[in-house]
């Protein structure tokens, strides 16, 4: 399946609300990505000339940051916490569970672009070990049986849309 399209006007219009600030690059990154999930490659370029920049520089930045993405992720991100609290209650059979039901390693996405798997090494919630981030809602003090019913109930979201 082809990644989902990118809307050339919203991307250019994001770009030139930055045009010219010298060191806005990475808050137009970050705008760019939170807006398409990536930085399209094709961004590089017309990103570098509306900030005085070389593409080298612009693509210097992206890669390293590892919070920006040159591919595209899945509609849902999970973030999985491998850190040692988490670790210590349980983590990495969470994680073999979840790429079990996504069929899905460590950084990939799945062929119709709905889920992407990471991993992390903490999410700042230590106390609700072991804990998983879907997009920007968190979810702690995880056993399999809750990891399935969300993966299910994220699964479900995607057929409600397709009906
Ligand atoms: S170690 Fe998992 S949230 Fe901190």
């Amino acid at each position: 399946m082809k990644p989902p399209e990118i809307d050339g006007d919203q991307l250019q219009r994001i770009i030139d609300q930055h045009r010219g600030e010298k060191w806005g690059l990475i808050p137009l990154l970050q705008e760019i990505q939170e807006n398409f999930g990536y930085i399209p490659p094709p961004a590089i370029e017309p990103v570098a000339k509306a900030l005085n920049l070389f593409p080298s520089q612009v693509q210097g930045v992206i890669t390293f940051y590892a919070g920006f993405a040159l591919k595209p992720k899945g509609k849902y991100v999970l973030k999985v916490c491998r850190g040692t609290a988490c670790h210590v209650k349980g983590s990495r059979s969470i994680i073999r569970l979840v790429q079990k039901e996504l069929n899905l390693q460590e950084g990939e996405t799945s062929p119709d672009y709905q889920f992407t798997l990471e991993t992390v090494a903490c999410l700042g919630a230590c106390f609700l070990a072991p804990t998983m981030l879907v997009n920007r809602s968190y979810f702690g003090r995880l056993a399999p049986a809750r990891v399935t019913s969300l993966l299910d109930q994220y699964r479900r979201n995607k057929e409600d849309e397709s009906t």
